[in-house]
């Protein structure tokens, strides 16, 4: 057993699969090749997990074929997969009782007989070899790290006779050193002639990886590419043309929401005087500067948080000035600051208690199960990897962004956010502007702060510069580079431009 087996052309048609209301696989129709890496890529909850699972047994499909090497086949269980050569490695790292490798190994072994430890030690240690794995077969699986397990698990699929290999989401929870070792190890076993089956919501994997790309969204198959990829291209596929990069929404002659009238902010170490600024509804106001440069305290200054020294505050045309952040939580303002879990969630709390204590404070009662079912909608409606019960601290940055954001209150006028993305992959970029995107169509102003320059130049409307206490009048994102912006935030350039600080 091992590599070296013949290859196999694996092709799916027509494949549906339900779950309740959900339509999780909506026709889906691919064809891998041998001797490929074939990559699912999908944003979560695309229907990814759920299409492997029914090609390695699983789980069964509603209705639609398998077909490998032209043959239709029937699988109706992880052990009919592997007969036929297909072996997949889960999501959810298993939890492996504490056993050897080498009895790991044997796990699923069917050859009748009981095998002969020394002469599978040896296979073990040879395929390892083959792969340049340091595993030990004598050690023990609950010592060995996530990327450690999935090289064990790699092999026992081999040794088991898998043609095809299929990972979902391998690469959460591993070192860059195992990710690249892994990446190897499937290019070396598609020269081979193997198929890989590679399942990822993350793009910078799929583009150095695969050969092809199919893009699965909401259940359907939007679009198959091949090598070499465009990141927008596929940005547009995962996410839908609409929400795709750079769509930058003109703002309509909405309200206004906020606005700043001579206001001057101290801080122990810089003073900003004579600010002037009307944000309407529906408007995108990115705040461009060095850390530490006053933007800061100005977002703080719009939320209540940080008292102005002069000059006036008004939301929804009504005078706050000097008043308390409930004051401008009360009118509409809600603030999302850069330390997710130190300001916004709360450690050792579940989602669920998060989305309760954020309804009490409008004073509903909510009884326990109402609080569940009120996390499970949210959990769906903004797509957090994460179940009820999760606390916060268990999930991930970008599931932490998502439930920040599913924790606003309706309705908001203003939504100030510090690095909304900071740290986040670019799907989960993607995402977190999309809501926030669809806010600012319900009549919401957003205002951002942002080190990146491309973020603030893509999302903005208008921006506005700091640097050392100077604050620069609004500059409209479209005309603007990220250049001129770079120069700006470095203090170069500023002739040219009209500052607040020189009027006041
Ligand atoms: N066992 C299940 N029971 C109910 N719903 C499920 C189950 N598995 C998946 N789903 C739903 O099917 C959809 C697709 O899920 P999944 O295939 O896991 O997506 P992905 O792997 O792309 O993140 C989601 O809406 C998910 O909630
Ligand atoms: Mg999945």
């Amino acid at each position: 057993m091992g590599v070296g087996n013949l290859p196999m052309n694996v092709e799916l048609k027509h494949i549906h699969k339900h779950f309740g209301k959900v339509h999780a696989n909506n026709d889906i129709v691919l064809n891998v090749p041998s001797g490929t890496i074939q990559g699912i890529l999908g944003e979560n909850g695309a229907g990814k997990s759920t299409l492997m699972k029914v090609l390695s047994g699983f789980i069964q499909a509603d209705s639609g074929e398998i077909l490998l090497d032209g043959h239709p086949v029937t699988i109706h269980s992880p052990a009919d997969a592997i007969q036929h050569g297909i072996g997949m490695l889960h999501q959810d790292p298993l939890d492996f009782p504490p056993m050897r490798a080498l009895d790991n190994f044997l796990l699923g072994h069917s050859g009748g007989l009981f095998p002969d430890r020394k002469a599978v030690a040896r296979d073990f240690k040879r395929l390892a070899a083959q792969f340049d794995f340091s595993l030990d077969p004598d050690s023990y699986v609950d010592s060995l790290t996530v990327g450690e397990r999935q090289q064990l698990e790699i092999l026992r699929l081999l040794w088991l006779g898998a043609r095809v290999l299929i990972l979902d989401e391998p690469t959460t929870g591993i070192s860059a050193i195992q990710k690249a070792k892994l990446f190897e190890t499937l290019r070396k076993l598609t020269a081979q002639g193997m198929t890989v089956i590679f399942v990822s919501h993350k793009l910078e994997d799929v583009e150095v990886l695969c050969h092809t790309v199919a893009v699965l969204r909401a259940g359907k198959l939007v679009g198959e590419v091949k090598a070499p990829f465009q990141t927008k291209k596929l940005v547009e596929l995962m996410f839908g043309k609409e929400i795709s990069l750079g769509a930058r929404q003109a703002a309509g002659p909405g309200r206004s929401v906020l606005e700043l009238r001579g206001v001057a902010i101290e801080d122990i170490r810089l003073r900003m005087s004579d600010i002037n600024l009307s944000v309407r509804g529906g408007e995108v106001i990115g705040l461009a500067g060095m850390e530490g440069s006053g933007q800061g305290p100005f977002i703080r200054a719009c939320a209540g948080l940080m008292r102005t020294v002069g000059g006036r505050v008004l939301v929804n045309d009504r005078d706050l000035t000097g008043k308390s952040y409930h004051a401008f939580k009360r009118n509409g303002v809600s603030f999302l600051p850069a330390s997710r879990l130190e300001e916004g969630l709360v450690p050792g709390l579940t989602l669920t208690e998060h989305f309760v204590l954020s309804e009490e404070t409008k004073g509903l009662f909510i009884d326990r199960e109402g609080g569940r079912k009120l996390a499970e909608d949210r959990i769906s409606s903004f797509n957090i990897r994460g179940t009820p019960l999760s606390t916060v601290e268990s999930l991930s940055g970008g599931n932490q962004q998502r439930a920040l954001l599913a924790l606003l209150q309706d309705p908001l006028s203003l939504i100030l956010l510090e690095h909304p993305t900071r740290g986040l992959d670019i799907e989960s970029t993607i995402y977190i502007w999309n809501k926030l995107k669809e806010r600012c169509k319900q009549g919401a102003a957003i205002i951002f702060i942002s080190s990146d320059l491309e973020e603030i130049l893509q999302y903005s409307d208008r921006v506005l510069v700091f640097f050392s206490g100077k604050v620069s009048s609004p500059l409209d994102a479209s005309k603007t580079t990220v250049e001129q912006l770079g120069n700006l935030i470095g203090g170069k350039g500023w002739e040219s431009l009209k500052t607040e600080k020189a009027h006041g």
